[in-house]
């Protein structure tokens, strides 16, 4: 097992990548704490996986939660091996009509919740610890419509650089995980129908070289390469999971 005896948190760990790479996480042996706002759905989870699995609510945009978090983590793990700061909202912005209420929400969970979350973390990281970010290909194209979206994913693959550059003297690496689009909740939470989702995912599909959506499995397979010694020499750098959509 890759992660005997370690712990590790998760945040957005309820449902999509988060609640699959908490699966895989606790079956290599770690013990995991797992963030998000609905206590019901952090208490299914918990029910599924069993005693490894500590729940706490919070939520990343607010500075108490995530002290809380910190607290949480010192009183149950003392100390932390992992830390996958996953959480994260996707939404279109279009330039005609985006409001300053949605930049706020889009860049408050995607950066600002990152920022707070790794703050609050970092004087509980162990010395020699693995920090991995979940950013998205979205990060190195021009997408109409996804602008703050693909900024937000920029923003938080420049952060692996600038936080493993950071934390070198302490050896903890940070990475960034580079999701293409996978088959999660992420995509129905717009309000669209269940046939419009279904069906934007099929055109989505038809532009991906290997012809489906990720599961939320493949994404959480990098995850624990990350997050184990098999990747001890990685460090400000990104893995890209996206069946070559980015790259042919
Ligand atoms: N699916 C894709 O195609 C794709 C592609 C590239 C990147 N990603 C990234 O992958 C990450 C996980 O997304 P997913 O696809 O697995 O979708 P998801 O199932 O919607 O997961 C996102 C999780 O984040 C939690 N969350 C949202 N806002 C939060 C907040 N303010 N505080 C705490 N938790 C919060 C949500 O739980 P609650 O709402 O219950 O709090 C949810 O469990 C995101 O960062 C996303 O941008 C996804």
């Amino acid at each position: 097992m890759k992660l005997e005896g370690k712990t590790a948190l998760i945040t957005g760990a309820a449902s999509g990548i988060g609640l699959a790479t908490a699966r895989l996480f606790v079956e290599e042996g770690a013990h995991v704490a797992i963030v998000g706002r609905d206590a019901a759905k952090l208490d299914a989870v918990r029910a599924e996986l069993g005693e490894r699995i500590v729940t706490i609510q919070a939520d990343v945009r607010h500075v108490d939660d995530m002290q809380r978090m910190q607290d949480v983590v010192k009183q149950t793990f003392g100390a932390l091996d992992v830390f996958f700061a996953n959480a994260g909202v996707a939404f279109s912005t279009p330039l005609d009509g985006t409001t300053p209420e949605q930049y706020d929400t889009l860049m408050d969970i995607n950066v600002k919740g990152v920022f707070l979350s790794m703050q609050s973390v970092t004087p509980v990281l162990r010395d020699g610890a693995s920090v991995i970010l979940n950013t998205s290909w979205l990060n190195q194209v021009g997408t109409p419509g996804l602008s703050l979206l693909s900024a937000s994913k920029a923003a938080v693959r420049s952060l692996a650089r600038t936080w493993s550059s950071e934390l070198l003297s302490r050896r903890i690496r940070v990475n960034a995980v580079s999701p293409g689009a996978t088959d999660t909740p992420i995509h129905a939470r717009g309000g669209a129908s269940a046939e419009q989702v279904a069906q934007a995912k099929q055109k989505i599909a038809s532009r991906i070289p290997v012809g489906h959506l990720g599961a939320p499995e493949d994404i959480a397979r990098a995850a624990l390469f990350l997050a184990s010694d098999d990747s001890r020499y990685m460090l400000g750098a990104e893995i890209v999971v996206d069946g070559g959509f980015s790259a042919l």
